[in-house]
């Protein structure tokens, strides 16, 4: 029987998409960086689906890469393996980072190195307060690839990356949020409510504008101001191409029916 390495139920629009190597810590293994790209495959476009959480079973959300399957025993089989399983992996995370739909990352217990990859693919985290947070590659021997060290420049301050980095030490989830590798840190306990909470908020936006907000987040970041300006206008005119309505009615609520104020929150879809 094949190991299920990562699995997902759908539950009112939300897609809670978990790790599911639980005995491994959710260290991610070819096999498992296979199966999130069809889970993602599978529910980018499904009418049910407004939200994907990304969690881990267990005490683990992930502990990075998998040293043995993933590193070792992939090297012994030379370059060409070593090629595609790296492409196998930062194929899914970049999947992730410009998903069709809005993705919280829920991050339950350990993350290290390589987790940092989905970590930051997903648009926002919460992480429980008994989370730990390492970039252990120092431990054992190599540099944070994979994207992680580009993750922790672009999210913490250049000494905390550093830190971070060069030490591996373990950080919990308040020192996460603090450090801004994550949104809000708060107890385990408590951690689906709120999350369930801020997936729920974003249920009742505009799915277009939700997919072209988080685009040009990520994009803008590289841009100068002129060229952002540019880039804006016209995903704002790529995105009335998919929605003809939608903002019209956003309009039309606020202004004719009075129906509801955009300050305060979102028109009825
Ligand atoms: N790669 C391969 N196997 C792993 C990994 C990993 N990253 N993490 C855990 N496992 C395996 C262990 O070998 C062990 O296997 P076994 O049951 O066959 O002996 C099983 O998962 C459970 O792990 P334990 O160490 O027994 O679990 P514990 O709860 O005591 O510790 C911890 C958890 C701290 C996460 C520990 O497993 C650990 O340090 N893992 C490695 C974390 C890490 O540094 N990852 C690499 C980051 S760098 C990168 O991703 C490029």
């Amino acid at each position: 029987m094949t190991e299920e390495t990562a699995a997902f139920d759908v539950e009112n629009g939300i897609a809670w998409v978990r790790f599911n190597r639980p005995d491994k810590r959710n260290c991610m293994n070819p096999a498992l960086n296979r199966r999130m790209m069809e889970i993602l495959d599978e529910l980018e476009f499904r009418d049910d689906v407004g939200v994907l959480v990304l969690s881990g079973e267990g005490s683990a959300w992930s502990a990075g890469m998998d040293l043995k399957e993933y590193f070792r025993e992939t090297e012994a089989k030379g370059l060409g393996a070593i090629r595609k399983a790296q492409s196998e992996a930062y194929g899914w995370w970049r999947r992730l980072r410009w998903y069709g739909k809005p993705t919280i990352a829920m991050v339950n217990g350990w993350c290290f190195g390589g987790g940092y990859g989905p970590l930051f693919a997903c648009d926002l985290a919460f992480a429980a307060d008994e989370a730990q947070f390492a970039l252990s590659e120092i431990n054992w021997g190599i540099l944070p690839g994979g994207g992680a060290t580009k993750v922790v420049v672009d999210l913490l301050s250049m000494r905390d990356a550093m830190y971070h980095a060069l030490t591996g030490e373990l950080i919990d989830g308040r020192k996460a949020a603090a450090w801004k590798l994550v949104n809000e840190s708060l107890p385990l306990a408590d951690l689906k409510a709120r999350v369930t909470e801020v997936a729920t908020i974003l249920l009742k936006k505009n799915p277009i504008a939700l997919k072209a907000t988080k685009d040009a987040i990520r994009r803008v970041a590289e841009m100068t101001y002129d060229n952002a300006e540019d880039y804006l206008v016209r995903a704002q005119e790529a995105a009335n191409f998919h929605d003809n309505e939608g903002r019209k009615e956003g309009i039309r609520q606020f202004i004719d029916e009075k129906s509801y104020k955009p300050g305060l929150g979102a028109y009825d879809k």
